[in-house]
């Protein structure tokens, strides 16, 4: 009897940690499309969700992808996610940044929230108009 109540709450356990990781690992880091006109990066608006408060550019050239936020006034924030430490690449989530490799964290506008990282990720001018984003690099 103790042995079947042990198994039971250990598959329920399991159950619950390997839901719970899927429930994580789907919560989906999107890779947007953009153009480039001369020296800008060109994202349309509508790459954004209502639930999508972030998207990543994977940009050939850059060390790194960029991380582009829309912030609570309509305003976006373009980062490098290449951590100022040793230059690994940091892990975006909603409101912060977090390296993998040394755990430096950065907040979303890019500042440093914990060393050993004691320079803010690198920050890309932004522009919009009605329908797009632009992106100087
Ligand atoms: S490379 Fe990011 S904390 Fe060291």
């Amino acid at each position: 009897m103790y042995r079947k109540e042990f198994i039971k709450t250990v598959g329920v356990l399991a159950v619950g940690t390997v839901g719970g990781f899927l429930i994580n690992s789907c919560s989906v880091i999107k890779y947007a499309q953009y153009s480039i006109d001369r020296n800008k990066l060109v994202v349309k608006k509508s790459e954004f969700s209502d639930m999508q408060k972030f998207v990543l550019l994977n940009v050939s050239g850059l060390p790194a992808a960029i991380y582009l936020r829309k912030n609570e006034n309509e305003t976006f924030t373009a980062l490098l996610t290449q951590c100022t430490h040793k230059g690994c690449e940091v892990d975006p989530d909603y409101d912060m940044l977090s390296c993998p490799c040394h755990g430096s964290k950065y907040s979303s506008a890019g500042e440093v929230i914990s060393p050993p990282a004691n320079e803010p990720l690198k920050k890309f001018d932004v522009l919009t108009d009605s329908e797009n984003i632009y992106i100087q690099i």
